[in-house]
């Protein structure tokens, strides 16, 4: 075992153990034939997706046409679930890639964050730790999505599905000969049987470098459970247990030597890699559907981020003088609400945070349109007045509340009074992708405030305070839009434009200072809805080139090219493309700041992720939050979406103020992903932008080159922020402690001779209480590198799903650098309540005629009792999961004072099978199914020790067995 001392060590420098990765590979495979957890969760995921999208339909009574097997893409399986549209019309998979990379890359994080946690990888035996892991894993995913905490729900679900996916690896589940996954993991109701104890030894030598038969016979024989044990620093394990194997376990090189793990191909019993492989997908897909069933059909495609559209989310400015752009805001709004209701644009949820002074927020989170009304219609414009609000706060807690790559609106007519958490929100800028642009309403012209400095009261906005605006909004490829509070109405075009389906950034630029430039952007034959904006100074002008040499100047409002509209320091074209795909030119003639930014809508696009290498044998990657080191190489994971043709050519790191553009080298992982690798990244500001050749564009045009650009830009620093908390749920009520490391680096490398003071500022989204030091020194002899401790608060109060991010940031002492780590918690209470509801089918009547063709004049009822019991959380719903009839329910007093729910179903004996299924507050799922055929009176119900009326089935008096509440099996009384 490892000391004590050994462990805090081991917390410094646990980036490197995740190069002793022991579990499927976590992201890419090896030897490109083995699976990795990516692959078994994609795999799942669209499976699961699809049959949800499946039976939805069925109930609908839709068409759908997909065959659900390991072929589905993302574009295949979002197509087939969209309820409009055909095979070729434009749709956007964005956001369900982006979904399914963040539940991929929180799995793959397991093997960093809890490299050497044996009951996350079902390590040593530890079968019952790590269904305690799944449990606690589960109950949060669950409390997430009731919260409406759609991110935080997919993190938590990325985690548990790799140590679900782990045991199909590490144990003899596979070679037992079993079929179907292990449910008891997932049931924690269900007592864990048939494992072999510690003193029973389960495994012999391995033979020539051969392990096939390491498995002892009588273990194999009893049936009994075991898992490999894996040490990198001991080789020491109870006698006659089987290892789990590879040069790095150091127990495998002790007798019994050798292992049983089938991480990949090559490992000791990787021949039964395939199969522990397509066991943990079914296995994975098990635990999908029981959070389905727990959260409901509608919400699970939400989990899964299966949504066409983005979130509508305003972050608004309620103080005094805001009355205008308020009710600006509420009419734009409720104009979107009301055109796209029922669409296919309907956005997906909407998100409001009010701010002022001393206040902001709290979020209103929905999917609701009318809720949403509800909150704008509440907003009023009081107070404040003659003092900066809280902009940044309130901007924070949409950031970290809406999904990722979402754009955010924000109203103000003030400056910020929380300027200091500028960095703060970059770098959640930075880490959501999301895109902020800012409805600026009388900002001051520079030359009034320089000469009435003081008459200007502080509630004005300007020129210095509208540029902090601006940096933000550029730091995350959006637009500080600055009007009359007039004209607001005319600006407000931009929030319907983001809400156009499938939106893609082409080109994108930002000048500052400015300077005349010729900016050149391709134009492909999917692209419609071509429009460009431009913000500067009155006095910017410009003028447009198409490929075919036809041009037009911005003081043509109607042109051959675009239609022009002006509106305050924003310029909107829009582009008349018809058969002008190609290279077009478009040169603005500016000394004052400007940005250039290129818009369309087409299914091609992609998203991209930083990743951090690691180093060793099975050298994979795991995803990057905070800047890429100045010099140094940086990786990215790009993922093409909208079409299989697709031919991607050139990935660049795009300095959008300048000349650099760094080239990455090209690497396909499989289904439209790659690989980028750059090497010797400089210091600077980047956007990822991405060249290919679309196959697959036809009729509109000869042209198939193409052109996407990222939104957010990527910073690069010299320092390095890494912190790691040793679990990413909290207790309400207790406090985390998130050990940190700050350190300086010379083309990517720590530089271990380095010194320096750096400012330290921790900041929450939820306002916690959190303690940091104020600063950190690295100290001469120190090897370039220093720590400290953050610690973060969840007050008692708050509410279990709950969601909290922490970014700790460290400035160098010239504040000319600036780095940060992002970590992301939920707030989970404890799940003391682990048995599902019990049913007890109490009758079903049946007059069903024996010919199915008389079917329809007959109905026929089924009665059921559930309950939660007297310690559960209580029922909170009952559905329906299979059958079309009628379910009515009714709550009764039963045997000692647990709540009885009865429910009616009812349905004609065309119809004559009805699963239901019943979900406690905190998610366990209870199911009981009936049948209509054969009646036969219940012979359990001849225990009778507890009467108890009923309303609701005519009169009879119904009775039910006091000691089968407490049953957890649900009983089938038909066969
Ligand atoms: C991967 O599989 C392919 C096709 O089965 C085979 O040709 C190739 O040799 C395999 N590669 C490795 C490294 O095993
Ligand atoms: C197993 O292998 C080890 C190392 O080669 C050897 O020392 C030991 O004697 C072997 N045990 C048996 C039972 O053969
Ligand atoms: C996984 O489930 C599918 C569909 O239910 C089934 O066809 C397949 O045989 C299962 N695979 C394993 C390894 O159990």
């Amino acid at each position: 075992m490892a000391s004590r001392h050994t462990v805090v060590f081991l917390v410094a420098v646990v980036i490197s153990l995740s190069d002793f990765i022991h579990s499927f590979q976590p992201l890419f495979s090896p030897d490109g034939n083995s699976t990795t957890h990516r692959d078994i969760s994609l795999r799942a995921v669209l499976r699961k997706t699809a049959e949800v999208c499946r039976d939805m339909a069925a109930s609908e009574g839709r068409d759908f046409r997909l065959t659900i097997d390991d072929s589905l893409s993302t574009d295949k399986v979002q197509r087939a679930c969209s309820t409009t549209g055909t095979s070729t019309s434009l749709l956007s998979t964005v956001l369900f890639q982006t979904s399914i990379a963040n539940m991929y890359f929180s799995n793959a994080k397991v093997d960093v964050a809890f490299a050497l946690s044996e009951k996350h990888h079902f390590d040593d035996e530890t079968f019952q730790g790590g269904r305690d892991v799944i449990t606690a894993g589960v109950a949060a995913v669950k409390a997430s999505v009731k919260l409406e905490s759609f991110v935080a729900g997919r993190r938590n679900l990325g985690q548990v599905c790799h140590t679900l996916q782990d045991f199909y690896s590490h144990s003899n589940w596979v070679e037992l000969g079993n079929k179907s996954p292990y449910s008891t993991l997932i049931s924690p109701d269900q007592p864990l049987e048939n494992l072999a104890g510690l003193s029973v030894p389960t495994c012999r030598n391995c033979t020539g470098g051969k392990c096939e038969n390491n498995l002892l016979p009588d273990l194999l024989q009893q049936g009994l459970l075991t898992s490999g044990y894996f040490n990198i620093f001991s080789a020491a394990k109870p006698a006659g247990k089987c290892s789990h194997g590879g040069s790095f376990d150091r127990t495998s090189r002790k007798d019994p030597v050798g292992g049983i793990s089938k991480d990949d191909l090559e490992s000791s019993h990787g021949s039964l890699h395939p199969k522990a492989a397509d066991l943990a997908v079914n296995a994975t897909m098990e635990l999908l559907e029981d959070v389905r069933v727990a959260v409901g059909d509608k919400n699970f495609l939400r989990l899964m981020g299966l949504s066409q559209s983005s979130v509508l989310c305003f972050v608004i400015d309620t103080t005094g003088s805001m009355s205008d752009d308020i009710a600006e805001a509420k009419r734009v709004s409720f104009a979107i609400i009301d055109s796209k209701r029922g669409t296919q644009q309907e956005p997906s949820a909407y998100i409001l945070v009010p701010f002022n002074d001393p206040g902001f927020g709290p979020v209103t989170m929905t999917a609701n349109a009318d809720v949403f009304k509800d909150s704008i219609n509440k907003l009023s414009a009081s107070g404040g007045g003659d003092i900066p609000e809280l902009c940044l706060s309130g901007l924070q807690l949409a950031l970290t509340a809406a999904p990722p790559s979402s754009e955010i609106f924000v109203f103000t007519d003030a400056p910020a009074k929380d300027a200091h958490l500028k960095s703060t929100i970059t770098a959640i800028i930075e880490s959501t992708k999301s895109v902020v642009t800012f409805m600026l309403t009388d900002v001051l012209a520079s030359r009034r405030r320089r000469r009435n400095t003081q008459r200007v009261s502080p509630r004005k906005m300007t020129q210095l305070d509208a540029q902090l605006y601006r940096d933000l909004a550029r730091a995350s490829g959006g637009q500080a839009i600055e009007v009359t509070k007039s004209d607001l109405t005319l600006a407000t075009s931009v929030i319907e434009d983001s809400l156009a389906n499938a939106v893609v950034t082409v080109f994108q630029v930002v000048r500052n200072p400015g300077r005349p430039d010729n900016f050149t952007f391709i134009v492909d034959g999917s692209l419609m809805n071509l429009t460009a904006y431009i913000t500067g100074a009155s006095s910017l002008t410009f003028d447009l080139t198409s490929p075919t040499g036809v041009s037009q100047s911005s003081s043509q409002f109607s042109g051959p090219l675009a239609t022009i509209t002006t509106v305050g320091n924003l310029r909107r074209l829009s582009l008349n493309t018809d058969n002008q795909t190609g290279s077009w030119e478009i040169s603005v003639n500016s000394k004052n700041p400007y940005s250039v930014k290129v818009t369309s809508q087409s299914s091609v696009n992609f998203i991209y992720n930083l990743l951090e290498a690691h180093e060793g044998a099975h050298g994979d990657f795991s995803l990057k939050e905070g800047r890429p080191l100045s010099g140094g190489n940086a990786s990215l994971m790009i993922s093409v979406t909208g079409s299989d043709k697709v031919k991607v050519t050139e990935v660049t790191l795009f300095d959008s103020s300048g000349p650099t553009e760094v080239n990455g080298s090209l690497q396909s992982v499989g289904s439209g992903n790659f690989l980028v690798t750059f090497s010797g990244v400089p210091a600077g500001e980047f956007v990822v932008r991405m060249k290919g050749e679309d196959g697959s564009s036809t009729s509109r045009s000869t042209a198939t080159s193409f052109q996407r650009q990222a939104s957010t830009q990527i910073k690069t620093s010299s320092i390095s922020v890494t912190a790691q908390a040793s679990n990413t749920n909290i207790e309400p009520g207790s406090t985390i402690s998130v050990p940190f490391t700050v350190s300086t680096t010379t083309n990517g490398v720590v530089n271990d001779s380095a010194t320096g003071m750096f400012t330290v500022r921790a900041n929450n989204d939820r306002s916690y209480t959190s303690t940091s030091p104020s600063s950190i020194t690295i100290a001469s002899g120190d090897g370039g590198t220093a720590n400290g401790t953050v610690t973060l608060t969840a007050p008692a109060s708050a509410a279990s799903g709950t969601d909290v991010t922490l970014t700790i940031e460290a400035e160098n002492a010239a504040a000319t650098d600036i780095n940060y780590a992002v970590l992301r918690f939920s707030v989970v209470a404890k799940v003391t309540d682990i048995t599902r509801p019990v049913c007890q089918t109490v009758s079903s009547s049946s007059n069903c005629p024996s010919s199915s063709s008389l079917c329809a004049s007959s109905q026929w009822t089924f009665i059921a009792n559930l309950t939660d019991g007297i310690n559960g959380t209580g029922i909170e719903s009952i559905t329906i999961r299979k059958g079309n009839g009628t379910l009515n329910t009714s709550t009764v007093a039963g045997a000692g004072g647990a709540n009885v729910t009865v429910a009616t179903y009812s349905a004609s004996c065309c119809s004559q099978n009805v699963e239901l299924a019943a979900v406690d507050k905190v998610g366990n799922v209870g199911k009981c199914a009936g049948q209509a055929r054969k009646t036969t009176v219940a012979t359990t119900l001849t225990a009778i020790t507890a009467a108890v009326n009923t309303t609701s089935t005519g009169g009879h008096t119904l009775s039910i067995s006091h000691c089968l509440w407490i049953s957890v099996v649900v009983s089938l009384l038909w066969k």
